[in-house]
């Protein structure tokens, strides 16, 4: 898959890149990211890339022609890219949209900055709008970042258990459960007695009780989307039950949710 990325700061992708996943993917071509300087496309001689915003106000704008005379050499290369503009304006980026980019050959990522970009780049010069989250980010570039990473994780081949992303994709709107590793003890905080027991259907059970009891006190967006069993009920029940009993670092992975 070929990644795009429209940018004035090509310099903040270079360290992202090369690490962990993402180097391997690019080093066995499972992906290759184009980091694009829009400046470069500017045409005038101070190479402006932004202005003074049309009806007054405070700060600049990214003005549209660089932008679309990149996206215009882009255009000219197959397959054709899809284009997204990160903005804070966008639909929220959620993993349905990871899955769905991650079967295009190709995505291009502009990358807006100071007040924003000309909406007509938005509206007329881009395929979709999306937003990281309801925070107002420097730029899109740590944006465009996020989006590389969610996308590259679920192409075939680039995570070491390839059944990994897959399952995921069936998974209900529920967080995970709480996780722990050696030492059994760490500075008199103990693992839940549970987890040693090497009972797997009772560690199962107490996992999914954990796991809803997450959701219902961290996302109730989440937990109201979800049809409970009567069996998952119970277990949610227990979790509770445990959870008013003793402190919460027993049962909810040391948050302060109880
Ligand atoms: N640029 C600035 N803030 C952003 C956000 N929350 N998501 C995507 N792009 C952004």
């Amino acid at each position: 898959m070929i990644f795009e990325i429209l940018t004035l700061f090509p310099g903040m992708f270079v360290s992202p890149l090369k690490e962990s996943i993402l180097g391997k993917a690019q080093e066995r071509g499972l992906i290759h990211v184009r980091v694009h300087n829009i400046r470069d496309y500017a045409t005038d001689k101070h190479q402006i890339t932004d202005d003074r915003p049309f009806g007054g106000g405070e700060g600049m704008v990214m003005k549209p022609e660089p932008i679309v005379s990149l996206l215009d050499a882009l255009r000219t290369e197959e397959p054709q890219p899809w284009i997204v503009l990160l903005s804070p304006q966008g639909r929220s980026f959620q993993q349905e949209c990871a899955w769905r980019w991650s079967a295009l050959p190709r995505l291009a990522l502009i990358c807006g900055r100071y007040e924003g970009v000309d909406e007509r780049v938005a509206e007329f010069f881009s395929d979709e709008q999306v937003s990281l989250g309801d925070y107002v980010l420097t730029g899109g570039e740590l944006a465009a970042m996020v989006v590389v990473d969610a996308v590259t994780r679920l192409l075939p081949g680039v995570l070491g258990n390839a059944s990994s992303a897959e399952v995921e994709s069936f998974a209900e709107p529920v967080l995970e459960f709480p996780q722990y590793t050696r030492p059994r003890e760490f500075r008199g905080h103990p693992v839940p007695e549970m987890l040693l027991s090497g009972d797997h259907e009772a560690i199962r059970r107490w996992r999914r009780g954990q796991a809803l009891l997450r959701t219902k006190l961290r996302r109730p967006d989440l937990f109201a989307r979800l049809e409970l069993t009567p069996p998952d009920l119970k277990l949610l029940h227990q979790a509770e039950e445990a959870c008013a009993r003793g402190p919460c670092s027993e049962t909810l992975g040391g948050s302060r949710d109880c």
